[in-house]
């Protein structure tokens, strides 16, 4: 399967599966890496990797139509199969997940459907969790809130910040996303590629 990687920062996510891609007996490629930022750190690593990267800068079009229309011409080009978002800031409007719905899948450092949107490690730790994590999951037009694939666990430990708390999760990101595409695009998730049933827990 063709994967499209969405990024607008370090792209330590992307970088997580582009690695695990590189294995022959994978089912994805990454063919392409976009981003809504010129300087996103994650665009030198995907170079580093011979992936091709483009940018596509918001303040450059008149509007998000604008946008996103040449977004989605741009990813005709690299025909995917797959949008993995990771570190991905901006939301999809409806328009443009259509042509790929079912198939835009994205991570997100919180076990949903707590803590959608921003700095979900304070949310946590501020709300006194015992545990936290990630989860992917497929993406419709709300923010955070498609049909969960997979979901990580962490403790939080006495004393966590945010950061420390980031960096325990941020490993889990790693090794979820690339064993959930890996699922995905080999069709072997519960349920295959329809999302109603795809629902597991990994160890
Ligand atoms: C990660 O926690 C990711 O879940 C969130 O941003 C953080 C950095 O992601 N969206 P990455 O290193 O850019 O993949």
């Amino acid at each position: 399967k063709r994967v499209v990687a969405f990024i607008s920062g370090g792209g330590s996510n992307m970088l997580a599966l582009a690695k695990a891609a590189a294995a022959p007996d994978f089912p994805a490629e990454i063919v392409a890496v976009f981003s809504d930022k010129a300087d996103a750190g994650g665009l030198a690593k995907a170079e580093a990797l011979g992936i091709p990267t483009r940018s596509f800068l918001r303040k450059d079009f008149a509007s998000k139509d604008a946008h996103e229309a040449e977004i989605l011409a741009a990813l005709a080009d690299y025909r995917p199969d797959l949008l993995c978002l990771a570190g991905y800031m901006r939301l999809l409007s409806a328009d443009f997940i259509r042509p790929y719905e079912g198939r835009i899948l994205n991570i997100h450092p919180s076990l949903l459907p707590l803590f959608p949107g921003l700095h979900t490690h304070q949310r946590a730790i501020n709300a006194g969790m015992r545990v936290s994590g990630c989860t992917v999951h497929l993406v419709n037009a709300g923010m955070d809130e498609g049909p969960i694939l997979a979901q990580a666990v962490v403790p939080i430990l006495d004393g966590d910040t945010a950061d420390s708390l980031a960096a325990r999760v941020l490993v889990q990101e790693h090794a979820l996303y690339r064993r959930v595409l890996a699922g995905f695009a080999a069709g072997t998730l519960p349920g295959g590629t329809d999302p109603a049933q795809s629902v597991l827990s990994l160890g």
